[in-house]
C-alpha cells in the first residue's frame, strides 16, 4: 500500500491545527513532522509542544523526521509527545544499530534517514532492522526545494535490496515531491511520499486527493 505523509513545516501555522484536521478528513495517512536543530540541518523548525498540541487532533500515524543531531537524547520525549515512527540520520548518528535498537526499545517504529550524498552501502548492516528507509530527495533543511533527479536511481537499487532480504521495509521519499513527478517516484518503488508545499500550497483537501488518486493508481 501507498501511504502520503503531508510535512507540516509547509503549513500555515497560525491555522495549525485546522489544517491537519483537513489532512486527516481528505485521507492522507501520515503526519510528516520535520524537527530541525539548527545545527544538523541549517533551520531550527518546532518540536514536542507543538507535537503535543495537535496529537488529540488526529489517529493518523505521526512519522517524526528528526534532523538534529545526537538524536537519541530525545526519543522518550518525542513518544511522550505522540511520535509513532521515528526516523535519525545516519549522518547524525554515531552508533546507529544503538539508535534504531532505542527506537524499537520504546515500542515505536524505526527508520533510517539518508542525505543525497550518503551510499546506500550504510545501510549494509542494518537495512534488515528497519521498519522503513527516507530517501532525502534533497539537502534536508528547507521546504520547497527542487527533487534531485539522482534520488530515482538510489530508490530504484534500495527497492531492489529490500526485495532480496524479503522483508517488508517502506520507503520514504521526502524533498520536492509534487503531483508531476509523484507516479516516477513511486514506479521507481517508494510507498511512503512526503509533500509540504506540494500539499500546502493552494488548495489542501484538493491536492491530498490528487496525490491519493495517484497513488491508488500506481498500486
Ligand atoms: C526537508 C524536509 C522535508 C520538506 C519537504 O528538510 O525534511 O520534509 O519539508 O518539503 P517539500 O515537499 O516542499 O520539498
Ligand atoms: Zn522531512
Amino acid at each position: 500500500m501507498n501511504y502520503l505523509s503531508p510535512s507540516l513545516l509547509s503549513a500555515d501555522f497560525a491555522t495549525l491545527g485546522e489544517q491537519v484536521q483537513v489532512l486527516d478528513k481528505a485521507g492522507a495517512q501520515f503526519v510528516h513532522i520535520d524537527v530541525m536543530d539548527g545545527m544538523f540541518v541549517p533551520s531550527i523548525s518546532f518540536g514536542m509542544p507543538v507535537m503535543k498540541s495537535i496529537r488529540p487532533l488526529t489517529k493518523r500515524l505521526f512519522d517524526v523526521h528528526l534532523m538534529i543531531g545526537n538524536p537519541d537524547r530525545y526519543f522518550t520525549d518525542f513518544k511522550e509527545a505522540g511520535a509513532d515512527l521515528i526516523t535519525v540520520h545516519a549522518e547524525a548518528c554515531t552508533h546507529l544499530n544503538r539508535s534504531i535498537q532505542a527506537i524499537h526499545d520504546l515500542g515505536l517504529k524505526a527508520a533510517v534517514a539518508l542525505n543525497p550524498a550518503t551510499s546506500l552501502h550504510t545501510l549494509d548492516y542494518i537495512l534488515e532492522d528497519l521498519d522503513m528507509v527516507l530517501i532525502m530527495s534533497v539537502n534536508p533543511g528547507f521546504g520547497g526545494q527542487a527533487f534531485l533527479p539522482s534520488s530515482l536511481d538510489k530508490i530504484r537499487e534500495l527497492k531492489e535490496r529490500i526485495n532480496r532480504t524479503g522483508k517488508e521495509i517502506a520507503i520514504e521519499v521526502d524533498g520536492g515531491v509534487n503531483l508531476l513527478n509523484a507516479k516516477e517516484v513511486l514506479d521507481a518503488g517508494a510507498n511512503v511520499l512526503v509533500s509540504g508545499t506540494g500539499v500546502f500550497k493552494g488548495d489542501i483537501w484538493e491536492n491530498v486527493q490528487n496525490f491519493l488518486q495517484i497513488m491508488r493508481e500506481a498500486e
